[in-house]
């Protein structure tokens, strides 16, 4: 046998190995390309066969179509191989492990300032207080003038009011445009003049809802806000019934520690009207950026309901007194947990919102 015979062998022996070698099916099919193509290796020496001893050729032919087709085969068994083997891989990925831990499902919970609001209601509900609703979209009546607000007195400016314009006055491109008096209530305080008029006393009621103002959102404001109003009428109450019960409140809400002052404060419904405070829970008194160095935090304002504002809701002021107070629960929630500003509340970031989940 000449020189081709051992060739053809070692390229069979070599093409086996680099087949085993093959680890997907287009790496199989170059190599097919390779050994069998046109200019590939086997015909390559199938060209030499013409420069061989013609005795020696039939032989020598006959061998190399041998190879060609164990080498045809060969191809065939490697590429069902990997196909198998993909087959495999494919089920083991697909495999449902019965066996695995669930995937656990993420639980909504309440918002801080939600929270907040329930605790409150909890703690005045051991003082009688029924919650009494009352309408966002309010009118300047309820919330000003029968709280003894008039429509040119200064104090209105405390209030930066929402007005809901008249339909088409401001296509009209009025520059203010017309409004009949509807607005979006400014604070929870015409719900005062609302339970008067509904309820037979003694009354005491709490208000919590939602508020808007015409405010410039910053770290501390925002255009729309929580309060929660409370108001008893009775025929003997006294500042000194609403000092002692918001002391307790605050020391439920706050802990037993927390101290407390009253300050003198201004609002047209309440005569005398008072600010509540509480010990800067940041720095603990001592003076810190959150209380503007003053040691203190004004959580809510009060007073006895003003003689006006009694008879405006239908009650004789020499028979029956009454005291209000309106907190603010986004500030309430501030001081709770330390947060510095109130846009976070709005943010919907659950990276936030996601760290109060102790609130039922
Ligand atoms: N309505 C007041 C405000 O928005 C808060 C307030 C103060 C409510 C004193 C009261 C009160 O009932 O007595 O600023």
């Amino acid at each position: 046998m000449s020189d081709i015979g051992a060739d053809l062998d070692a390229l069979s022996l070599a093409a086996r190995e680099r087949l085993a070698a093959a680890s997907s099916a287009e790496a199989v099919d170059a190599l097919r390309h390779h050994l069998l193509g046109r200019s590939g290796e086997l015909t390559a020496l199938l060209k030499q066969l013409g420069s061989v001893p013609a005795e020696e050729r039939p032989a020598l032919g006959q061998r190399a179509n041998e190879v060609r087709g164990e080498l045809e085969s060969a191809i065939g068994v490697r590429l069902s191989q990997l196909q198998a083997g993909d087959l495999e891989a494919r089920l083991a990925d697909e495999a449902i492990d019965m066996s695995a831990p669930g995937r656990p499902l993420r639980a909504g919970h309440l918002h801080p300032v939600l929270t907040t609001m329930r605790d409150l209601r909890e703690i005045f509900h051991a003082y009688g207080f029924e919650v009494f609703e009352g309408p966002e979209v309010e009118t300047e009546e309820y919330n000003f003038e029968l709280l003894n607000i008039p429509p040119d007195h200064p104090a209105r400016d405390l209030w930066d009011t929402l007005y809901v314009a008249e339909p088409g006055s401001i296509e009209a491109g009025e520059s203010r445009p017309a409004t009949d008096g509807t607005i979006l209530r400014a604070h929870t305080s015409p719900t005062q003049i609302r339970a008067m008029r509904a309820l037979d006393p003694p009354i005491r009621v709490l208000t919590p809802g939602r508020c808007f103002r015409y405010e410039a959102v910053d770290a501390s404001h925002g255009f729309e806000f929580f309060q929660i109003e409370g108001l008893v009428v009775d025929r003997d109450t006294s500042l000194a019934d609403l000092k002692g019960m918001l002391e307790e409140v605050a020391r439920a809400l706050y802990g037993r520690d927390v101290r407390t002052r009253f300050r003198p404060g201004y609002y047209p419904f309440t005569e005398p009207s008072v600010a509540f405070d509480i010990g800067c829970l940041v720095c603990g008194g001592e003076g810190c950026p959150a209380c503007k160095r003053s040691g203190w935090m004004t959580i809510l304002g009060a007073g006895m309901v003003h003689p006006t504002v009694l008879r405006n809701g239908g009650f004789d002021p020499d028979e029956y007194q009454g005291y209000a107070f309106g907190m603010g629960p986004d500030r309430m929630t501030m001081l709770r947990h330390g947060i510095g500003d109130i846009r976070l509340f709005f943010s919907a970031d659950l990276r936030f919102l996601g760290q109060f989940s102790e609130g039922r």
